[in-house]
Parts: C-alpha cells; sequence; structure tokens
C-alpha cells in the first residue's frame, strides 16, 4: 500500500493512464516496465484507491498480446460507458530489431495505432479477447506521424465523443481529433496546432472548467531544457473539432521533475490531475518513478491554479508542537515568507528575494544541473504549503497560483528558518 504518493511496486514507471473514479473506487493505471528499474516495453500497472491517498497496486492490467501492441502499450485515457470501463491507449509495434535490448527500440523504429480493451468490473481485463485497434497507424505525414502519435484522451461531448492525440508534423506538435458515436468507428475529423511549442506533443488533456476549456500538453523539445508539461486556455467547438488555443501558456509545475499529468473528476465532480515525477536514480527496494498528491483544478481570473486536493489537506490532522521532532517523511508545513526569508527543510532550501520563491536541492540530488528552480514574481505575498515526502518536496504557492516540485534522495529529518516564518507542521494520524 502507498501512501500519499503512488510509487513504483516494482521496476520502473512513468505517465499515470486511465485515471477515473468507476463503481465506488479511484482506478489509476500507469505506464510500468516490471523487469527492470528502466523504461522497456510497456505494460499497464494498476493501482486503486477509496481516497485518493492510501493506493494499493492490484497488479497489471494491460501487456502486449497483438500485433498492433507486441511492443508496448503506451499512455491513454479511460472512460465509462453502460457501465462498463473503455480503456483507450496506444499500441506500439518495433520495426527495427533492438539486438542489445530488445525491449527498447531503435532509432524512433516503430509505428502507433490506437487501441481499445474494456472491462466489466474495471479489475478483469482479458488481454487476448477484448483488445481492438480503433485507429490504425497514420500514412498521411500531412495529417501526422506514422511514429509519434499517440496518448489518446476520450471525453463525452453533448452529441457525440471524442478522441484527441498528440502528434508532429513538419517538426512541429499538433493535436488530431476523431469522432465517434460509439466508441467503436472513430472519423478523423480535424486537427489543432501553434508554432513554437516544441517538436511533438505528448499526453494531451482538455476539460472545461465552468464552462472554460483547458488544454494540458507535454511537449517535447520546448525551450525549458528537459520537457516539462504547460497548460493554457483552449475552447473546443465539437460540431466542427476546431480548437483554438490560448498563446499565453503557465507551467504545470514550475519545479524540474514533473510530466506526462492526466485529469478526472473525483467523485465530487472537481477536476483532479495526477502527473509522473521523472527520477534520475531509483529509490528505496530498487524501484524508479513515482507521482505527485492530486491536484484540484481552478480557474480564476483566467489563471489555472493546483491545490492540493481537499483529501489530502483533511488527512494532514496531527499538529507536530516542536519542530525539533520534525520528521521529513509525510509531512505538511504551513509558513508565510517575506523579502530575504529561508526554510531549509532537512536540505531542500526555500528561499524568498525580489518577489520570487526559489528551490534549491543542490544538496540532497545526485546531479549538478537541475538544481534551482523557481516562481515567476509572486505579486508581494508568499504564502506556502508544502507537502514533503522521503523522495518528493511538493510546495504550493499562494493557494496554488504556482506549484514548484522537486524529486529529491536523503533528506534530513530537521526543518530550519532565518525567520519567523514557520508557523505549522502535521503529519498524518496513522504514521
Ligand atoms: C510520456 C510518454 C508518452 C508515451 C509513454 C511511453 O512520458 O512518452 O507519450 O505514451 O510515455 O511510456
Amino acid at each position: 500500500m502507498d501512501l500519499m504518493h503512488l510509487s513504483s511496486p516494482c521496476g520502473w514507471i512513468n505517465d499515470p493512464n486511465g485515471f477515473i473514479y468507476f463503481r465506488g473506487k479511484y482506478h489509476l493505471f500507469y505506464q510500468h516496465f516490471p523487469y527492470a528499474p528502466q523504461w522497456g516495453r510497456m505494460h499497464w500497472g494498476h493501482a486503486v484507491s477509496d481516497d485518493l491517498i492510501r493506493w494499493q497496486h492490484v497488479g497489471n492490467a494491460l501487456f502486449p498480446s497483438k500485433f498492433d501492441d507486441s511492443d508496448g502499450c503506451f499512455s491513454g485515457t479511460a472512460v465509462e460507458d453502460n457501465d462498463k470501463l473503455r480503456l483507450f491507449y496506444t499500441g506500439v509495434r518495433y520495426t527495427e530489431p533492438n539486438p542489445e535490448n530488445t525491449n527498447c527500440y531503435l532509432n524512433e523504429g516503430f509505428v502507433s495505432a490506437q487501441m481499445e480493451i474494456s472491462s466489466s468490473d474495471g479489475f478483469t481485463f482479458d488481454n487476448f479477447g477484448e483488445k481492438r485497434t480503433v485507429v490504425p497507424a497514420i500514412t498521411n505525414p500531412e495529417i501526422g506521424s506514422a511514429v509519434n502519435t499517440r496518448d489518446p484522451k476520450v471525453w463525452r461531448g453533448k452529441d457525440a465523443w471524442f478522441m484527441m492525440l498528440g502528434t508532429s508534423a513538419d517538426n512541429c506538435g499538433r493535436l488530431l481529433f476523431y469522432k465517434s458515436s460509439d466508441l467503436t468507428d472513430w472519423d478523423y475529423v480535424a486537427f489543432a496546432e501553434l508554432p513554437n511549442r516544441g517538436r511533438m506533443w505528448e499526453c494531451p488533456d482538455y476539460f472545461e472548467l465552468d464552462g472554460k476549456g483547458v488544454l494540458i500538453i507535454s511537449p517535447i523539445g520546448m525551450e525549458k531544457g528537459d520537457n516539462q508539461a504547460i497548460c493554457m486556455r483552449a475552447d473546443f467547438d465539437e460540431q466542427t473539432c476546431t480548437m483554438s488555443i490560448s498563446e499565453n501558456y503557465t507551467y504545470l509545475d514550475y519545479g524540474m521533475d514533473l510530466y506526462a499529468p492526466q485529469t478526472a473528476c473525483d467523485k465530487d465532480g472537481a477536476r483532479t490531475l495526477i502527473a509522473w515525477a521523472r527520477m534520475p536514480q531509483p529509490i528505496s527496494g530498487g524501484r524508479i518513478g513515482m507521482f505527485c498528491i492530486p491536484r484540484e483544478i481552478s480557474l480564476i481570473d483566467g489563471h489555472i491554479f493546483f491545490a492540493p486536493h481537499k483529501n489530502i489537506l483533511a488527512a494532514f490532522t496531527k499538529k507536530i508542537e516542536f519542530l525539533s521532532q520534525a520528521n521529513c517523511k509525510k509531512a505538511m508545513l504551513k509558513a508565510s515568507l517575506t523579502d530575504g526569508g529561508s526554510i531549509d527543510i532537512g536540505g531542500f532550501i526555500l528561499g524568498y528575494n525580489d518577489d520570487v520563491l526559489t528551490a534549491d536541492r543542490s544538496a540532497v540530488f545526485p546531479h549538478r544541473t537541475h538544481a534551482q528552480s523557481r516562481t515567476p514574481a509572486l505579486g508581494g505575498k508568499c504564502n506556502l504549503l508544502v507537502f514533503i515526502d522521503e523522495n518528493l518536496v511538493e510546495v504550493f504557492v499562494n493557494d496554488g497560483m504556482y506549484v514548484l516540485t522537486n524529486v529529491v534522495y536523503g533528506l534530513a529529518d530537521s526543518i530550519n528558518s532565518n525567520s519567523d516564518a514557520l508557523s505549522e507542521l502535521y503529519t498524518l494520524p496513522d504514521h
């Protein structure tokens, strides 16, 4: 059982997949290579939760079994239809042999098709009998790439089902839109793109908040060094499948590690996001990969906020009176910084200077690069809610206006500050 953060049960995990509240439980699948702590021929691992805090791993749901997914079941989403769980994902087939590692492709030698599998209970997946290819590999490069077209996001519109895929055309990221009346037959309708947002778009997600559309993409090859997920306003016209995408974007997270997020509605309808925290080396048990805490998304005056999910906030009820007793695992710290203020969380240092919050993990991270991250200007106030776990520190600034999430290794059990900034520290009651 994982508490607070879902992490790899063994081997490797990356993107969250098929996140859904189905028949009274949260189901969260994930990209998984069970045999070694490195990326390889992808399976979908599967975990369930009653509260978005405790996650129980229940084995592998999907594994390669058909011609079109013979070398991997890449990312995708879940929907509920007629009381059935339907998973849409990208099936991958390698086209060039890799004698040194048959689990990995060589030279982008693979093709991608969009596939579907359904389950009537959400736990049993017939990988041999129930899989179908719903969108074959693309053959027209003017529409998209035969290799890099993937990560179906499927949702119910007013009168039809829609599927959005990430792809690449002319070295530019792009979205493809398909429409279906029955989730079985899909017609390609239109594409949308923006220049200067990377050469390929992965893991697209689209949803509405109070009637206004939000698009999240994970572009490859944007300016910020490693790939980072971005979000922006977008409007989707269901009649024509056209999406107008705002030029203005913000980062999903201003730390260095979050990628490939996915959203679902929680049981009360709140739009909730979970993302993969990229890790440079294994955690305890020789496993690699974990997810951030669930975040509730809201749109306030045109800005997209990511706040900790209400279940997480409600769970941290045990107050720690003396900071000297701080245990930097499973803790929630509330603090406000004034100019020049800083907090040292077991070697992970937060500092507020010139209206910008900086996080410095050089003492608790194995690489010199990617040690520092910072928010945009904060408008004169710096109220923090920090979630601390053994390998992840998540800093929510000003009620989720910006978030800084960073992977860490070897945090010490002490919290210190150069000011009276520390206000309250909490942990989970049963921890
Ligand atoms: C994003 C991604 C997806 C793909 C999956 C493969 O991290 O590259 O685009 O489906 O990971 O594991």
